[in-house]
C-alpha cells in the first residue's frame, strides 16, 4: 500500500518547497500556499477541508470520513505548517526549500518540524481510504502559527464539539537516533519583549558617564533578576506549583544517554557543574529562562556612547504543574522590581501557551505503543519533554486522551541550519500512521 521512498521524497518536496515561514510577514502569501495545499490533499483523500482566519492567519480544519460508515471512532490529527526562519543561509549546504537527500538523510527547512510529519497524516488518510479501508474518521487541525506561539488551534480545540476520541500530535521524535518515544508533558511558554528606556537621546559617555543611567545596564539588572542562581534553580518565585517528577519517572531517565552526551551532541555547553547529571530534570521538569536576544547601544561600531535605549527578548519555559497566569505577572513584577529607579520598563507577553499532558495509561497510548512496536521493532519509551506545543494543553483540557511522537532525532537539528531528518523515517513513519489509524478503529465509541 506504501509508495516506494522516491514518490513518497518527490511528493514530500512540494510541501518543503513552499517557504511557508510564519515569523516573517513577507512569507505570509506562502504561509497561505501551505495552507492551500494541504486542503487540497485532505479533499484530494475525499474530505473536505476549510481554510479558517484567524488572527489574520490561517488555519486548516478538514475531516476524511471512515471507510466504514457511521459509529467509527474519529481521530483528532495535529500538525503544523509553518517553519522557523532559515537563518543563517550561509550554513546551510543546500537550499533550504529544496529536499534532498544526502547521506542518509532527507535535507530541508521543516522537514523534521514539522512537515514530513503532517505529509504522514495526509497521505496515511489517504492512502486508507482510497483503498477504502480507513476505519476511522480522521479531523485535521493544521496549524499555520505554532512556530510563533500563535493560538489558534488552542482556541479551535477549545471551541470545537465535534467528535474526538483520540487525538495524534505527530511533532515530536526519538528519545536517541534510535529509540522511539512518546511525550507524557511538555513545557509551556511566556515570551516576553522587554524595552528599558533611560532617557531622550545617547549621550556622551564620558561627559555623564558614571553619574547618569545607562538603558543597557538597566537591562542587564532587569534580565538579571529572572536568571537561575549558581545551583541552576530559577528564583523561588517562578518555581512555583512544579509538579516534581515521580520515581518511576526519574528511574526511566536511566535508559536515556547522559546529560553529558545529550549537550555534546547538540554541540551545547553545561551552564554550571551539576547541569549534565541533572539534565532531564533542568530541561523537562523544571522551569528555564533564556535571554533569546537583546540590542542596544553600538555593539558592534566603537562609539563612546551612553545608550538611552536597550531591548530584549526573554522567554520562561514552565514546568509540568505551573500556569502561565501564574507565573506570566510574577516574571513581569521581578523584571520591573529590577529596574533601577529613573528607568522606564515596558514589558509585552508576546505569546503564551501552557505546559501540556498526556496520560500515558490511556487505552489510545496503549495501542499507539503496540502500533509503533510492531511496525519499528521497539517499544518507545514514555518522556517529559523540554519544547512546547501549546495544543496539547487545549486536547487534555478537553478531555482527549492524546498520543504526542514523531520521528525526529536528536540530530535532526529543529530550528537550525540542515534540518533533517533519516532517509528511512519518511516510510518508516508513514507505515507506522497507517498502523496506528489500523488500530485505533479498536477505541470504544
Ligand atoms: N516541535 C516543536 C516542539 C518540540 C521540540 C516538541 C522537540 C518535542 C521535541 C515545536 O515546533 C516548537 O518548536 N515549539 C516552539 C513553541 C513556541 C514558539 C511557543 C518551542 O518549543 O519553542
Ligand atoms: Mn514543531
Ligand atoms: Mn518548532
Amino acid at each position: 500500500m506504501i509508495p516506494p521512498h522516491d514518490a513518497l521524497v518527490e511528493d514530500l518536496a512540494e510541501l518543503i518547497a513552499i517557504p511557508s515561514v510564519s515569523a516573517d510577514a513577507e512569507r505570509s502569501g506562502d504561509v497561505r500556499a501551505a495552507a492551500e495545499w494541504v486542503a487540497a490533499r485532505i479533499v484530494a483523500a475525499g474530505g473536505t477541508a476549510e481554510i479558517e482566519e484567524r488572527n489574520g492567519r490561517p488555519l486548516v480544519v478538514g475531516s476524511v470520513a471512515a471507510s466504514t460508515g457511521n459509529g467509527a471512532p474519529t481521530v483528532l490529527a495535529y500538525a503544523h505548517l509553518d517553519v522557523q526562519p532559515p537563518d543563517p543561509l550561509e550554513l546551510w549546504e543546500s537550499d533550504p526549500w529544496t529536499l534532498v537527500e544526502r547521506d542518509g538523510k532527507l535535507v530541508a527547512r521543516g522537514v523534521a518540524d514539522d512537515k514530513a510529519h503532517l505529509y504522514m497524516l495526509l497521505q496515511a488518510t489517504s492512502l486508507l481510504a482510497q483503498a477504502g479501508e480507513l476505519p476511522v474518521n480522521v479531523r485535521f487541525v493544521i496549524d499555520a502559527e505554532e512556530e510563533v506561539g500563535g493560538h489558534s488551534a488552542v482556541d479551535w480545540v477549545g471551541e470545537d464539539t465535534g467528535a474526538a476520541d483520540v487525538g495524534l500530535v505527530l511533532d515530536g521524535g526519538y528519545a536517541t537516533e534510535t529509540l522511539p518515544s512518546f511525550c507524557t508533558a511538555l513545557r509551556g511558554i511566556c515570551y516576553f519583549h522587554v524595552t528599558v528606556r533611560t532617557g531622550e537621546r545617547d549621550l556622551h559617555s564620558g561627559m555623564v558617564g558614571g553619574a547618569a543611567l545607562a538603558a543597557t545596564h538597566a537591562l542587564m539588572q532587569v534580565l538579571s533578576a529572572v536568571l537561575p542562581g549558581v545551583d541552576g534553580r530559577l528564583p523561588e518565585p517562578l518555581r512555583v506549583g512544579i509538579v516534581e517528577p515521580t520515581a518511576e519517572e526519574i528511574a526511566g531517565w536511566n535508559v536515556l544517554p547522559h546529560g553529558s552526551e545529550e549537550l555534546a551532541g547538540q554541540g551545547a555547553r553545561p551552564t554550571d557543574a551539576r547541569a549534565a547529571d541533572e539534565y532531564m530534570l533542568r530541561t523537562t521538569a523544571e522551569p528555564s529562562v533564556t535571554v533569546n536576544g537583546f540590542e542596544g547601544g553600538s555593539p558592534r561600531l566603537q562609539k563612546t556612547v551612553l545608550p538611552v535605549e536597550a531591548q530584549a527578548n526573554v522567554s520562561i519555559r514552565l514546568a509540568p504543574g505551573q500556569s502561565t497566569a501564574e507565573i506570566a505577572p510574577v516574571f513581569e513584577k521581578l523584571l520591573r522590581d529590577a529596574a533601577p529607579e529613573g528607568a522606564t520598563v515596558d514589558v509585552d507577553l508576546w505569546s503564551a501557551g501552557e505546559p501540556g499532558y498526556v496520560d500515558p495509561a490511556s487505552p489510545a497510548v496503549r495501542l499507539a505503543l503496540d502500533a509503533f512496536e510492531h511496525v519499528l521493532g521497539r517499544r518507545p519509551v514514555l518522556v517529559r519533554s523540554g519544547g512546547s506545543i501549546p495544543v496539547v494543553a487545549a486536547l487534555a483540557e478537553r478531555g482527549v486522551p492524546t498520543i504526542v511522537t514523531g520521528f525526529t532525532r536528536p540530530g535532526s537539528q529543529l530550528h537550525s541550519p540542515n534540518e533533517n531528518i533519516p532517509a528511512a523515517a519518511l516510510r518508516d513513519g508513514l507505515e507506522t500512521t497507517v498502523e496506528l489509524l489500523r488500530r485505533f478503529s479498536a477505541l470504544g465509541v
